[in-house]
């Protein structure tokens, strides 16, 4: 039940990352940092800082995470009990810095460079550290 959640919300904090993306990219010129700019950004960090909770939630229930002797040796075992925390963690923080830096900028085209970079590299690591279906050794699924 719960991975199902954590793992569905994946597509939701995806597709806000990249929206936050694609809205920097387009509004940096505009001289302007709406609202909506901030709320987009704020939909997709706190959808993270869910994922965040969800996920340390399985770390400590989660039959994928196991310490037991020779464990970095088994590829399950090694990507949940370390690889997915390690790069999830690391995405998250870069996109809180991001939303943060964002926020106490004044001029608006820095609001949105600092969203553009921390978004896109915490984009690219989430990319990089989900356990897709087609990488078999660690029994994910695409929901
Ligand atoms: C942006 C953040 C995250 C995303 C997008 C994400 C995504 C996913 C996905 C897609 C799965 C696979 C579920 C499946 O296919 O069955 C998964 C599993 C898991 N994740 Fe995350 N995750 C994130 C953060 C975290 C963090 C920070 C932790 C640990 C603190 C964590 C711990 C786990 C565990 C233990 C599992 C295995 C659950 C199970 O099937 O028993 N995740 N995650």
């Amino acid at each position: 039940m719960l991975a199902h959640t954590h793992s569905g919300l994946r597509w939701i904090a995806l597709i806000l990352l990249v929206y936050a993306v694609i809205n920097a990219l387009s509004r940096k010129g505009s001289g302007e940092f709406s609202k909506k700019d901030k709320m987009v950004n704020l939909f997709a960090m706190v959808t993270l800082h869910v994922q965040l909770v969800l996920g340390l939630i399985l770390y400590f229930t989660s039959g994928k995470v196991n310490f037991g002797q020779g464990w970095m040796k088994e590829d399950l075992f090694r990507f949940y009990g370390m690889e997915h925390f390690a790069g999830m963690l690391a995405a998250i923080v870069l996109v809180t810095i991001g939303y943060s830096k964002a926020k106490r900028s004044e001029a608006a085209i820095q609001k949105h460079k600092y969203t553009l970079t921390f978004y896109a590299l915490g984009l690219i690591l989430i990319l990089a550290f989900i356990p897709w279906p087609f990488r078999t050794a660690l029994g994910g699924n695409w929901f």
